[in-house]
């Protein structure tokens, strides 16, 4: 083979969960293929976990349970992070940068909240060290090579994605078969699809640590975590599900970053969208990030989110980089464009107003909106929606709006909340047009 380096490329693996074991299986099983897309063999030399495998196939690399072995004993090259979690991970990410080491990791949380240093470290470091993080954002999908190679042509003017797949199969378990939050949450665990302890999912954190890096790629602003607005699913019920289907929507849990003349937006939350859209027919677990180009148009990545081999898939992609020689070096915080605070994000609005039954109620309440000179859209009040609890008979008024900003939609839930016809809490979701 022309070209070909037979020295190999010395990986070692910190941890033996979902998806280290997934990255030993396609760097064994598929040896000779991948050696010969990296131009040179890709060898594991040393696996450290806190807990041993005998029954793992290391394929006769060394094990340890000091994760330090991995950057300390002058057998690796590179270093896979996949213990997850911030300190630890921290610890062995930083320490390997120094040694020179160029780390392949999957870990978004410790991105999110330490990527900016980390990139500055990496490309400080001598001689061709890299950080890559491929498997970080949407599992299998190459969404950061995209952005980082394939689209850099574009001034990227906004992307949308489904980025957290227990979200989606939930939110499509409850439209799909009428299921509440709860039994779609039970579901996606008993599946395996959502943690026992979910809340990093359903919050929106996950998709926030995600959305975080996506939007310092597109936007070459910094990576800011705690600059994410963030809103889980938790609050969604079958109810608003009915009415956006009804409207002419799917409720879909979106990371949504747009370029705007102020700043940009970057914010998660459970969003309508048109149910054409091509968003909307992402269903169960996938995951899909749309991306606007100016010169490309709207591209949509599609694919597994999450799992052992399609996580590995992208870990693999990355050690193959770092073995060619021609890993992307990223550098984030070149625009000093400010994040969004969310009062300044606009989009139009789905609010369930619940009302008194009672004449003139409706009137009462697009009076109250046009005060704020906020028009309307679309609205249901049906007769069939009345219910009548201690006694008192009440409908859902459920309006869209047309685009608004989210301070003067702030000020006008809280002059409605004050009519003495709206008898609870005022739903609010966002409704985007993604075009
Ligand atoms: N699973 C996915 O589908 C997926 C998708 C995308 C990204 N990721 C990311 O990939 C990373 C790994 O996820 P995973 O699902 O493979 O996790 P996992 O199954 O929980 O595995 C983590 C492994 O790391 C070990 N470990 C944890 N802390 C350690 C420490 N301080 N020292 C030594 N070993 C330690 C654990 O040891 P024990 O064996 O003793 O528990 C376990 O083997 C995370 O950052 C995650 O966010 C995962």
């Amino acid at each position: 083979m022309d070209n070909f380096d037979l020295t190999p490329l010395r990986v070692g693996i910190a941890g033996l969960g979902t998806v280290a074991r997934g990255v030993l299986n396609i760097l064994l099983t598929r040896k000779d293929e991948i050696a010969r897309h990296a131009g040179r063999p890709i060898t594991v030399a040393r696996v450290a976990n806190r807990t041993a495998y005998p029954e793992i196939d290391l394929g006769g690399a060394r094990f340890s349970t000091s994760l330090s072995d991995l950057t300390d004993r002058g057998d690796v090259d590179v270093v896979v992070e996949l213990i997850g979690g911030e300190d630890a991970a921290l610890k062995l990410v930083t320490r390997s940068l120094s040694q020179g080491l160029s780390v392949v990791t999957a870990n978004k949380a410790l991105l999110a909240r330490h990527g900016n240093a980390l990139f500055e470290q990496a490309r400080q470091q001598e001689g061709g060290v890299v950080l890559a993080f491929e498997a970080a954002v949407a599992g299998s999908i190459p969404i950061i090579s995209s952005l980082t190679r394939s689209l850099v042509a574009n001034d990227i003017e906004w992307l949308a994605g489904i980025i957290n797949g227990t979200s989606n199969f939930i939110l499509t378990a409850m439209a799909e078969r009428g299921e509440a939050f709860e039994d779609a949450l039970a579901e996606a665990q008993a599946l395996g699809y959502a943690e026992a302890d979910p809340t990093f999912d359903v919050e929106g954190i996950d998709a926030a640590h995600k959305l975080t890096l996506l939007a310092a790629l597109a936007f070459d602003t910094a990576v800011d975590f705690d600059g994410v607005y963030t809103e889980g699913i938790t609050g969604i019920t079958p109810e608003d599900i009915g009415y956006a289907d009804e409207l002419g929507y799917r409720i879909r849990h979106l990371g949504i970053a747009r370029r705007t003349g102020e700043g940009v937006e970057v914010r998660v939350h459970p969003t309508l969208i048109s149910k054409e859209s091509m968003l909307a027919n992402v269903n169960g677990v996938m995951n899909a990030v749309l991306v606007m180009g100016h010169a490309s148009g709207p591209i949509l990545h599609c694919g597994a989110g999450a799992g052992e081999l399609p996580t590995a898939s992208s870990v693999v992609a990355d050690l193959v980089a770092v073995a060619r020689g021609d890993a992307v070096h990223v550098r984030t915080g070149g625009n000093h464009t400010p994040i969004l605070d969310m009062h300044q994000v606009e989009s139009a609005c789905y609010l369930r107003i619940p009302c008194l039954d009672q004449p003139g109620v409706f009137a009462r309440v697009a009076t109250a909106l046009s005060e704020h000179d906020i028009s309307i859209e679309a609205a249901i009040q049906r007769e069939s929606a009345i219910h009548s609890d201690s006694g008192v008979s009440w409908v859902p008024i459920v309006i869209v709006t047309h685009r608004v900003s989210e301070g003067v939609m702030d000020t006008a839930i809280e002059a409605l909340q004050r009519v003495d016809a709206v008898i609870g809490d005022i739903k609010r979701l966002r409704v985007e047009h993604l075009s």
